[in-house]
């Protein structure tokens, strides 16, 4: 077995202290959010792990990239006939999580994910290059094919047609929170971890051991 266990990193960028108590959730992660967009370090700080549950509860991770948010939630756009799609139509709990290692810092989001409405998802599909449009179109996400050229014939067939719609298989999805984690890397593995949770219509929070 490959022996990786003198990888080590000391954290020391930065400390979460109490008062971050006192802030909401979404101011804190419109902070840690600047702080990544700002980071010349992050080429992606966008990019996010998206987490489901199978219908035989078997989990999957992958990247997607958020879009928008606000208080009302993260939205993503995906393929809905997608794996994915077929996990959040069977069970609608997700987990986001936004790993920035050069700011040391971890944001783990879980919450219940839905369709926005098509008018939304309209404006975002319409406002993208034409080529992202299509391959949007052709693509059957997360299905078999039979090779690449399949799916480049599949596109300059398209692109030769004259009116391109989104296709109701496509669109965004927002994920209402009910729990964030703020997680800031420390010396010594002590690290600091401030968790939110939204119960009785409240957010509540937590210091966590590490
Ligand atoms: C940086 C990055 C950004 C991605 N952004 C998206 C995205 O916004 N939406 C999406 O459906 N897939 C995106 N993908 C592809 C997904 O990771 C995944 O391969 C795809 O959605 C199929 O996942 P599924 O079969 O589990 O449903 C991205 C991948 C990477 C590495």
């Amino acid at each position: 077995m490959n022996d990786l266990s003198s990888f080590r990193k000391s954290y020391e960028k930065s400390t979460l202290s109490d008062l971050l108590k006192n802030e909401t959730p979404f101011t804190i992660f419109n902070e840690w959010f600047n702080d990544a967009i700002n980071d010349d370090l992050i080429v992606e700080p966008n990019a996010m792990t998206l987490s489901t549950a199978s219908q035989t509860n078997k989990p999957r991770n992958r990247v997607v990239l958020l879009k928008k948010f606000d208080e009302d939630g993260f939205v993503f756009f995906s393929n809905y006939n997608s794996s994915k799609g077929e996990d959040i139509a069977f069970n609608p709990n997700v987990c986001l999580s936004f790993f920035w290692p050069s700011q040391e810092r971890q944001i783990i989001i879980q919450g219940s994910a839905k369709k926005i409405p098509s008018k939304e998802s309209d404006d975002y599909f319409y406002s993208r290059p034409i080529e992202s449009q299509l391959g949007a179109i052709v693509s059957n996400q997360s299905s078999v094919i039979p090779n690449r050229e399949f799916l480049e014939e599949k596109f300059i067939k398209l692109k030769k047609s004259t009116k391109i719609k989104r296709p109701d298989f496509w669109g965004g999805y927002l994920v209402n929170p009910l729990r964030f984690e703020f997680w800031q890397g420390r010396k010594n593995r002590l690290h600091d971890r401030i968790e939110f949770i939204f119960e009785n219509s409240l957010w509540k929070n937590n210091r966590l051991s590490p």
